[in-house]
């Protein structure tokens, strides 16, 4: 008799913390969606929000096709630096889309609009990774979503 209303009462308990574990965790859930819409739209370039695989195709371009006027590493010759405080303090608080147009009709300057919008966005990944951003696992992609990426300062 002992045993058995002992075993109830951790059955009981058992059932009963577990019902708050699953309130909680759906709790937990739905305030995890609603703080994610915002944060889906308000990210910035010190969120990783392109890959080094990535990166790495922007470099192979650059060294193409931009470092004859910017330089080594993109640090400024006849163009200006891509890279460092004087870029930054140019582009901070823009959403990379205006980068994106910036590069997409004007450069390079001797070829404007020559590049797709693919490439572009391979351009941005080295220039954020010369500026010191993080990279992570997902790539930058063109489109809509680059109004929604605002530039960091460092
Ligand atoms: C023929 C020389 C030349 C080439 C090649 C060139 N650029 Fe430029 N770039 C310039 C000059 C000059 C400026 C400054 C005038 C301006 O902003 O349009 C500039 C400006 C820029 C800016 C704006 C910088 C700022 O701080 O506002 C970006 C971004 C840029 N270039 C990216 C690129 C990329 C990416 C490539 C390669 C696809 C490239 N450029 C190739 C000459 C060049």
């Amino acid at each position: 008799m002992r045993s058995i209303l002992a075993s109830t009462i951790i059955v009981v308990s058992v059932g009963l913390f577990s019902t708050g574990l699953a309130h909680e965790s759906s709790s937990l859930a739905r305030e995890g969606t609603l703080d994610a819409a915002p944060q889906a739209s308000a990210k910035t370039t010190a969120d990783p929000v392109y890959s080094d695989e990535q990166s790495t195709r922007g470099q192979a371009l650059s060294d193409k096709l931009c470092s004859s006027c910017h330089g080594d590493k993109l640090a400024g010759d006849v163009g200006p630096p891509l890279q460092g405080p004087d870029f930054l303090s140019g582009w901070k608080s823009k959403p990379v889309a205006d980068l994106s147009e910036k590069i997409q009709t004007t450069m390079p300057q001797d070829a404007a609009g020559s590049l797709n919008p693919q490439q572009v966005v391979d351009l941005m990944a080295y220039l954020f990774k010369l500026n010191g951003f993080p990279a992570g696992s997902s790539e930058l992609a063109p489109g809509a979503g680059l109004a929604q990426i605002t530039i960091a300062s460092k």
